[in-house]
C-alpha cells in the first residue's frame, strides 16, 4: 500500500479529487465505487467545482455506491441515496441510468438486491477506481471486524461504535439503523485501483493497523495489503507512522 501524506484535510480532498479527475479523463466510461460518510465530503465538493468550472465530464462514468442503511428508502433524508445527491449526483451530468446504489428499503428482496448488484458490477465490466474510507474500528465499507475477505454484497449488522457514530445524523439512536447493505471485502479487493481516504487523530491507529498491522480479518481494512494497487491518502493527523 503506498501512502500519501498531505498537510491537512483540504489538500486530502483536492487530491483525491484530482486523482479521480485524472481516472476520468483517461478513460471517460470509468465504473467507480464511491463511499459515504464525512471524509469524502470534501473529494465531493472539489469534483463538483471541477464539473462546474473545468467542464469534468460524467456522463459516460458509472458509479457503484459501497453500502446503503437497511431500513431506509432512497428519499429518506439520511439515506446515502440522500447524501449522494445531494452532494454529488445533482451536481454533476453523471447519467441517472448509470448510478448504481444497493437499495435497502424495507420489504424488498434482499437476497435479490445483493445478488443483483455483484451482477450490475460485473456487467460494467469491474470497478475501475475505488474510493473508501475507514472506521476507527478498521471497517472499510460496512464490513466490520471479523468480516470474511471473501465476502461480497450482503447485509450485515453493524457494530455499536458505528451506530453510535452514526448517531449525530439521526433525530433519535433508536432511529439508527441496525443493519446496512454492503459490498463485500472481496467485492473490493477485486476494484483495479483502490484509494483509501482518512482524516484525523481518531483514524490513526486504524490506518497503521490497516497500512502495516497484520493482514487479518479482525482488522477489515488490512485486507488492502494483498491489493497491488492502492494508495491511501491521509492527513497528518491521521498518521501515526
Ligand atoms: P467517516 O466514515 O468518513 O464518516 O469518518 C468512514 C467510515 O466509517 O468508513
Amino acid at each position: 500500500m503506498r501512502v500519501l501524506v498531505t498537510p491537512d484535510y483540504q489538500t486530502l480532498s483536492q487530491t483525491a479529487a484530482e486523482l479521480v479527475a485524472r481516472a476520468m479523463r483517461a478513460k471517460p466510461g470509468l465504473v467507480l465505487g464511491l463511499p459515504t460518510g464525512s471524509t469524502p465530503l470534501g473529494m465531493y465538493g472539489n469534483l463538483v467545482r471541477m464539473h462546474r468550472d473545468l467542464h469534468l465530464d460524467f456522463s459516460r462514468a458509472q458509479t457503484f455506491n459501497l453500502d446503503e442503511y437497511v431500513g431506509l428508502a432512497p428519499d429518506h433524508p439520511t439515506s446515502y441515496h440522500a447524501y449522494m445527491r445531494r452532494h454529488f449526483f445533482d451536481h454533476v451530468n453523471i447519467a441517472v441510468e448509470n448510478i448504481h446504489m444497493p437499495n435497502g428499503t424495507l420489504g424488498i428482496d434482499v437476497d435479490a438486491e445483493t445478488k443483483s448488484y455483484e451482477q450490475a458490477i460485473e456487467d460494467a465490466g469491474g470497478i475501475d477506481l475505488l474510493i473508501v474510507g475507514i472506521g476507527a474500528n478498521g471497517h472499510i465499507a460496512f464490513n466490520e471486524p471479523g468480516s470474511s475477505f471473501a465476502s461480497r454484497t450482503r447485509v450485515v449488522n453493524l457494530e455499536p461504535e458505528t451506530i453510535a457514530n452514526a448517531r449525530q445524523h439521526f433525530s433519535s439512536e433508536a432511529g439508527v439503523p441496525r443493519t446496512a447493505i454492503t459490498v463485500g471485502i472481496r467485492t473490493i479487493l477485486d476494484a483495479r485501483r483502490i484509494v483509501l481516504l482518512a482524516s484525523g487523530a481518531l483514524k490513526a491507529d486504524a490506518v497503521e493497523r490497516a497500512s502495516r498491522g497484520p493482514v487479518s480479518e479482525a482488522m477489515p481494512a488490512s485486507a488492502l495489503q494483498l491489493h497491488p494497487n492502492v494508495i491511501a491518502i491521509l492527513d497528518e493527523a491521521a498518521r501515526r507512522f
